[in-house]
C-alpha cells in the first residue's frame, strides 16, 4: 500500500467523518449548499445554519423561488453574505438554464457565481463521484507538506503546481471518498498549528514531516512591505517661548490630538507659514528626523525650528491654531512624537 490516496483510503474507512449533515444527502444541491457555507467558516458553526436551510429549501427550485431576503435572513449570523447573495443568483440561474439542474461538468459550474474551481471540484467528485481534484485550504496545507512544497500557495505559480500534484494523486476509484478524505486529514491530524504527524496514515513519506518541521508549510502569504511618509513639522516658537500647535482633524491618524502644523513637503513650508500663521521662514533650523511606525506605514518627520519673533495675533482666522505655553501644551492631548520633541526643547 505504498500510494497517498490508497493510504488515504484506509485511514478513513477507519477514521474519516461520516456522519456530517451534508453526508446523509449527496445530491448535487445539498453538496453545493454545504460546500458553500464551508467556505471559510468550521464545521461545527454550520451544522444547525445547514440543517435550518435544507428544513425551509428542501430543493433548488424551493430556493429559485425564495427572495433573497429569505435566503439572506436564513444566512444571519454566518458570515460573508455575498455567499448567501451568490447561492441564491445560482439558483435561479440553475432553474431558468439548466432546467434546474446542477450542471455536471467543471466549465459549467464555475460559470455560476460563487463556485470557484474547488468547489466545483467537491460537487464534481462528491456529488457526481467523478475524478476531480479539489484545492482548498485543507488540502493545500496536506499537499505542500508532503511535498515540501514552498512558496505562499495563494500565488498563481504555486497553486498551479498544487493543482497538477492534486491532480496526479487522485485514485482510480472511490473518488468521493478520496476527497471527503483529504479535507478530513486536513480538518482533524494536519491542522494548521498542531499537527498530529504520529497518528498520520502519509507521515512516512511526507518531506515536512522528514524535515522535522510541518508547521513550516505552506508558505505564509509575504507580507507587504509599508509604505514610508513623509512629514514637515514646522515647530514655531516665539520669543517668549510658547509654541504653536494645531488641532488634527477628528479623522485619520493622531484624530483630535494636538500637533504641530505640518505640511507634505519642505516646498510647501513657507507659504503654509504665510497662509495661516502671517510669518515668512527665514530663520529654519532643521530638527533631528523622528521616525514613526503605524500598523500600515512609517512616517518619517522632518521637524523644522522656526523662532518667530511675529506678533502672536496674527495666526490665521482657525480656532484650530494656537498658540500654547510647553507646560500648557503638555497637558494637551498629543501624539507621542509631539509630547517627546516638546520636552526636548
Ligand atoms: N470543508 C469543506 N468541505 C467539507 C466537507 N465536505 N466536510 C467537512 N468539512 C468540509
Amino acid at each position: 500500500m505504498n500510494n497517498f490516496s490508497d493510504r488515504l483510503l484506509t485511514w478513513f474507512d477507519t477514521s474519516g467523518r461520516k456522519d456530517l449533515p451534508w453526508q446523509q444527502q449527496t445530491t448535487p444541491y445539498h453538496v453545493w449548499l454545504s460546500e458553500i457555507m464551508l467556505q471559510q467558516t468550521q464545521v461545527a458553526t454550520v451544522i444547525p445554519y445547514y440543517l435550518r436551510f435544507i428544513q425551509q429549501f428542501p430543493d433548488i427550485t424551493a430556493l429559485a423561488n425564495a427572495s433573497v431576503d429569505d435566503v439572506l435572513a436564513l444566512w444571519t449570523g454566518l458570515g460573508y453574505y455575498a455567499r448567501a447573495r451568490n447561492l441564491y443568483k445560482t439558483a435561479v440561474i440553475v432553474t431558468e438554464s439548466h432546467q434546474g439542474n446542477m450542471p455536471s461538468n467543471i466549465d459549467d459550474l464555475v460559470a455560476l457565481p460563487g463556485i470557484g474551481r474547488s468547489t466545483a471540484g467537491a460537487i464534481m467528485a462528491l456529488a457526481y463521484h467523478q475524478r476531480s481534484p479539489i484545492l482548498d485550504g485543507n488540502v493545500k496545507r496536506v499537499l505542500t507538506r508532503y511535498a515540501a512544497i514552498e512558496g505562499w500557495p495563494g500565488s498563481k505559480i504555486v497553486e498551479t503546481k498544487l493543482w497538477n500534484f492534486a491532480e496526479q494523486l487522485l485514485p482510480q476509484h472511490r473518488f468521493a471518498d478520496y476527497i471527503q478524505a483529504q479535507m478530513d486529514l486536513g480538518a482533524t491530524l494536519c491542522t494548521r498549528s498542531k499537527p498530529n504527524c504520529s497518528a498520520c496514515p502519509v507521515n512516512h513519506d511526507c518531506q515536512a514531516f522528514t524535515q522535522g518541521n510541518p508547521k513550516k508549510y505552506p508558505t505564509p502569504k509575504p507580507k507587504k512591505t509599508n509604505p514610508t511618509r513623509q512629514s514637515h513639522w514646522i515647530v514655531a516658537q516665539s520669543s517668549n517661548g510658547e509654541l504653536l500647535l494645531e488641532q488634527r482633524d477628528n479623522r485619520g491618524i493622531w484624530g483630535g490630538l494636538w500637533s504641530f502644523p505640518e505640511t507634505k513637503t519642505i516646498g510647501e513650508l513657507d507659504d503654509y507659514c504665510k497662509l495661516n500663521i502671517h510669518f515668512s521662514t527665514n530663520t529654519i533650523q532643521p530638527l533631528a528626523t523622528i521616525k514613526h511606525v503605524f500598523s500600515h506605514f512609517k512616517l518619517n518627520i522632518h521637524p523644522h525650528l522656526i523662532n518667530c519673533t511675529c506678533n502672536l495675533d496674527h495666526i490665521a482666522d482657525n480656532n484650530k491654531l494656537k498658540w500654547v505655553k510647553i507646560d500648557e501644551a503638555l497637558q494637551l492631548g498629543l501624539p507621542a512624537p509631539v509630547k517627546l520633541l516638546i520636552q526636548s526643547l
